[in-house]
This record gives structure tokens, C-alpha cells and sequence, in this order.
């Protein structure tokens, strides 16, 4: 379904609670970091997505904080989460969605926590497959020195979110009691998934168990 005409007004979120922020706010964040990595991925859907993980990044702490009272943060929240809807919906999203719509098919859990979750995983992952665009995605948005290696610029990229994460109280995979027995189904539909061809790392239903087994560890 695509709309005819968005609303795209900060103030509506002016009183959106925090775990609602975090799980939305990194759930736009994933848009964006997907659709940069995504093998479809153009000039045009990188820039987008460059400037979307920017904004998310400069402000979801500070939305999460106080976004009744910061229009700055809440502004660039939902610009940053419209940019990577124009980025991904020119690309495509990739494992992390493959993921996370499978667990949000199958169990009561929130498209953004799952999102939230899996992000991390899914780029430690495919960090073979793309270490020099994630290392790229890194510098432009300024983390980690521009300096250091490929892969230690993908690995503080990793890492940032992860304790960013852990900041805006995401759940762990394993606080989402899911039964085990689910895990198969899941790597399976993963696998079925529409986007799991745009991933930058050839996945089978073995490499989704392996996420699985990691973001469960
Ligand atoms: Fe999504």
C-alpha cells in the first residue's frame, strides 16, 4: 500500500511514549542502514539514507529524553524516519526485516523492538560481505576516526548501536520469550522472505538459525 499524501508533522509525536520512541526510532534507524547495505541500493537511495542515519542518530537520545520539549529532536526523528522510507522504498530492506517480519507474523511482538533487536546481528553477520560500505556508512556519519580500518570502523559502527540500544531500554532477543520450537519457522519464512535477495550476504535457512543462535547468546 503507498499513500496518496503524508502527514509528516513532529508535533503529532510530541507525546509519544519512550518505549514507543525507542523502538520506532531504531526501527527507522534500520530502514536506513538497510537500504544503504541493501544490494539494490543507487546513489540516490545512499544519499538519502546517509542523511536519514544522520538525523536518527543526532536525535532519538534526545526524542527519547524529553521529546515534548525538544521540536528540534522530534523534527529531525521524523525527518530522518520519511528519508529512509524514500531510501528503502527505492531499495529495499535486507535480513533484518526478513527477521523481523517473520517473528512479528508469528508472535505478538512490535515490528520496531524486533527491528531493534535484530539490526546488530544481522550487520555482525554480513559484515564479510560489505565491511567497506558499512566502514563508509561509519565515516559519514561520524563514528568512529576516519583513520582506522574498515573493520574496526564497521565494528564501532556495530557496537554504537548496540549500546544505543541498551540506552533506550530495547529488550534482548531472549526477553521475548518466544518458544524455541519457532526457530525453524522462522529461519524459514526468513529464508521465503521478499527482501532476503537484497541482502549483501547470500543467506540460506542455515545462516538465518545462526543469527538467530547469536541473538539468543
Ligand atoms: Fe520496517
Amino acid at each position: 500500500m503507498y499513500p496518496a499524501v503524508s502527514i509528516v508533522d513532529p508535533d503529532l509525536i510530541s507525546t509519544l511514549p519512550r518505549p514507543i520512541i525507542a523502538s520506532t526510532g531504531l526501527a527507522a534507524l534500520t530502514h536506513a542502514v538497510e537500504a544503504y547495505l541493501s544490494k539494490p541500493a543507487t546513489l540516490i537511495t545512499d544519499t538519502q539514507a546517509v542523511k536519514a542515519v544522520r538525523l536518527i542518530l543526532g536525535s532519538v537520545e534526545a526524542a527519547w529524553t524529553d521529546i515534548e520539549n525538544n521540536h528540534q529532536a522530534r523534527e529531525d526523528l521524523m525527518m530522518g524516519s520519511t528519508i529512509a522510507g524514500f531510501a528503502f522504498g527505492n531499495s529495499d530492506v535486507t535480513a533484518v526485516h526478513c527477521i523481523s517480519e517473520s517473528i512479528g507474523a508469528l508472535c505478538d511482538v512490535p515490528h520496531g523492538v524486533a527491528n531493534s533487536i535484530f539490526l546488530p546481528e544481522v550487520l555482525a553477520y554480513n559484515m564479510p560481505a560489505c565491511m567497506e560500505k558499512m566502514a563508509d556508512l561509519a565515516k559519514k556519519t561520524g563514528i568512529g576516526p576516519a583513520e582506522t580500518s574498515d573493520e574496526a570502523l564497521a565494528l564501532s559502527f556495530i557496537s554504537e548501536i548496540r549500546s544505543l540500544s541498551k540506552r533506550l531500554g530495547i529488550p534482548s532477543f531472549r526477553d521475548l520469550n518466544i518458544p524455541m520450537d519457532q526457530m525453524d519457522t522462522i529461519a524459514r519464512m526468513s529464508f521465503a522472505n521478499n527482501s532476503n535477495p537484497s541482502n549483501p550476504r547470500d543467506l540460506d535457512e542455515s545462516d538465518y538459525r545462526i543469527i538467530l543462535e547469536n541473538a539468543l547468546e
